[in-house]
């Protein structure tokens, strides 16, 4: 994958350098180039003006992005705009991002944009509901969510599957040596050998833990059978209970 970042402060981005996502560059599964537009800026390096209409801040000028964006050598990318108005950012935007080739990120800063700017993108992406001060901290967050889904980035395939969301509900517990830390034991079931039971006890925990943080998360989830039993049971020791 090749990922070309838009930015005026390229050296935020040495956290990507390292770990997983470093890896992923020494291996050559993933080439970043940052590009400054300012250096690409008319105007004595200006990046910024006044709003039209006057208001409070500065927007970014349409001149340095689009001219930036011109000189990127990429066939079909995905352009992403950092903007708090855009979609929230979530795995399912990370998997299907993980599947392109090239991506370009945006990052603003200031009070916002020259709405042309919008013409040059395929999708305007907030990564939550808050502002922060650039989209830096934002599109590291977006590339770092996908670049672990491309194939042979983690050390085992099997690594993200489990994980919050990836199925659609929430990872259950986990545990490591040693078996008693400090009176806390390992659950039994764990401690068992028999597959089945762990598969059985994960799933149920996952379900669990689910519908008592996210259970938002139902909304999209075709539930299997087994999993709408395990639920309907789980909802119902609840009610004995007064959970
Ligand atoms: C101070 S913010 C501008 C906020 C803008 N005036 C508004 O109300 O939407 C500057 C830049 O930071 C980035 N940014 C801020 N919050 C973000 C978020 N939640 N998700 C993604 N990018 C964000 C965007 O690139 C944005 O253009």
């Amino acid at each position: 994958m090749k990922i070309d970042i838009l930015t005026l402060f390229p050296e935020m981005f040495a956290p990507l350098e390292h770990s997983i996502v470093g890896k992923a560059q020494e291996k050559g599964l993933l080439e970043i180039n940052y590009h400054n537009f300012r250096e690409n800026a008319e105007k004595a390096r200006h990046v910024d003006d006044e709003p039209y209409g006057g208001g409070q801040g500065m927007l970014l000028r349409a001149q340095p992005i689009f001219d930036t964006i011109d000189k990127i050598d990429a066939k079909n990318p995905r352009v992403i705009l950092l903007d708090p108005a855009g979609r929230t950012f979530d795995q399912s935007f990370a998997e299907e991002l993980a599947q392109e080739d090239e991506l370009i990120f945006i990052c603003g800063h200031y009070e916002g944009y020259d709405e042309r700017i919008k013409t040059l993108v395929t999708d305007e992406v907030s990564l939550g509901d808050f502002v922060l001060t650039g989209g830096e901290l934002a599109a590291m967050t977006m590339v770092d969510a996908t670049v672990r889904l491309i194939p042979e980035v983690l050390g085992k395939e099997a690594s993200h599957q489990d994980d919050s969301f990836s199925s659609g509900l929430l990872e259950y517990p986990q545990y490591t040596r040693p078996y008693d830390y400090r009176g806390m034991k390992v659950p039994d079931v764990l401690m068992s050998g028999h597959h089945e039971n762990i598969r059985k006890w994960r799933l149920e925990q996952s379900l669990r833990k689910t519908l008592e943080r996210r259970p938002d998360l139902f909304n999209d989830y075709d539930l299997s059978d087994e999993e709408a039993e395990m639920l309907r049971t789980i909802k119902v020791e609840k009610e004995e209970n007064n959970d």
